[in-house]
Parts: structure tokens; C-alpha cells; sequence
């Protein structure tokens, strides 16, 4: 597929069919996404991936966090943010709206389905070691856009999770993450699922 082109199209999934992902496609998402550049080729990224009964399990473990601690998904803003934003903000929930199940609002469906990674059969968890400042964050971001775009252009689905950091120590236990790992951002990985309205908006 060309480059441009999956650039253009490319939008996060919110709903999968129910179709695992094989590994060598995994396999070679992951292969492609780490050619990613990064500061003095440090490749500061590590990818952990859950599938099948194992990921059903972690979503429902997720799930559960979320609805005991009342965590939303919010712009990890640390005041109230300039208008701009807010206007921006406002433009996801504009076109998620015409495609949300009947009577969900719309921060149920984000927060619950975020914790669940929208029902995907794989779900990506990024961590960054300690030992690293925050400065080597830019280069987790980078290595999220060679992800969704090389997902895209193998035929995939894809949503970044920012929410599920909040359940960072949940996260670690329950996958045997070291202590040492932050964990960044997370990602539902799959078929995207075209005749679900949410993903015709
Ligand atoms: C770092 C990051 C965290 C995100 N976290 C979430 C999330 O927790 N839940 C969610 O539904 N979407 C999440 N998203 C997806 C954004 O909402 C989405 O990328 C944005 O609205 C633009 O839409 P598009 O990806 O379809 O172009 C996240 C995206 C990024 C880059």
C-alpha cells in the first residue's frame, strides 16, 4: 500500500471482528514498526503483546480497575486547557457520536471500551525502562505512528490506549513487567470491523 495513501486513511478502530491476528502478520507488524528512528538508535521501546483468552482475561482485570476507581479518559492536562483544544476534544466525540451504540454515552463506551481495547483480539502494551527521561518519550511516540501505519497498511485495525496507564501497577503484575518499565501507551490491535458504525464516522 502505498505510503501517502495510508496516511490519509488511516483512523483508529473501535470495533474488530472477531478474527486473531496471526503471529507471523504480528510478527512482521512489529519488524516493520521498529525500523522507526530513534535518539542515537536506542530503540527505547518495548512492546509486549496480548492475545486470545489471555488478553479476555487482562481486558476484564482492566475493566474492573476502571469501574472501582471512576478513571476516565481525560487530555492529561495539568490546567484547564485554551479553547483550541477543547474545540478539538470536542471533534472526537462529533464523530463517534452518529456510530455509538444505542443508549451508551459516549464516556462509557471510551472508558470501557478502551479498558477492553475495543474488543481486539491483541492488545499492545508499550513500556519505556527507568533509566531513560522523559525526553525519550518522543521517540515511544514515533514508533506508535510506524505502528499504526504499518497496521494499516497489512490490512489491521488499531487504537492507541492512553487510559490503561492509569492502571500501570495492575498492568505490570498481572503481564510480569518489571518495576523498572513505565508503562507509556497501550494499543488494541485487529480486523477492524467496516460495517460497525463506529467506524464509518
Ligand atoms: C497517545 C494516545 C492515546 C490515546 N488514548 C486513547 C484512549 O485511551 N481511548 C481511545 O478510545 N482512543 C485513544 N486514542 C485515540 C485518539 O482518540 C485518536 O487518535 C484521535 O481522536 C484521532 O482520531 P484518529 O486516530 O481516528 O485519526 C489515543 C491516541 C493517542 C495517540
Amino acid at each position: 500500500m502505498d505510503l501517502l495513501k495510508a496516511m490519509e486513511e488511516r483512523r483508529s478502530s473501535r470495533a474488530f471482528l472477531d478474527k486473531p491476528v496471526d503471529r507471523e502478520v504480528l510478527e512482521k507488524l512489529f519488524r516493520l514498526a521498529t525500523q522507526a528512528p530513534s535518539a542515537i538508535n536506542l530503540q527505547p521501546w518495548e512492546i509486549t503483546v496480548v492475545s486470545g483468552e489471555e488478553k479476555k482475561r487482562f481486558s476484564r482485570l482492566l475493566v474492573k480497575r476502571m469501574k472501582e476507581t471512576n478513571v476516565s479518559c481525560g487530555p492529561g492536562a495539568n490546567r484547564p486547557l485554551p479553547e483550541h483544544f477543547i474545540e478539538r476534544q470536542r471533534g472526537l466525540l462529533n464523530v463517534t457520536l452518529p456510530g455509538l451504540p444505542e443508549n451508551t454515552p459516549f464516556q462509557d463506551f471510551i472508558n470501557e471500551g478502551s479498558c477492553n481495547f475495543y474488543g481486539a483480539p491483541s492488545a499492545i502494551i508499550i513500556t519505556i525502562d527507568e533509566v531513560f527521561s522523559s525526553i525519550r518519550l518522543a521517540d515511544i511516540g514515533i514508533v506508535v505512528g510506524y505502528l499504526v501505519l504499518a497496521a494499516h497498511g497489512l490490512g489491521l485495525g488499531t487504537c492507541p490506549i492512553g487510559l490503561i496507564t492509569a492502571f500501570d501497577d495492575a498492568i505490570r503484575e498481572e503481564l510480569n513487567i518489571s518495576e523498572e518499565k513505565q508503562v507509556v501507551v497501550g494499543m488494541a490491535v485487529g480486523y477492524g470491523d467496516p460495517d460497525d458504525p463506529i467506524n464509518q464516522t
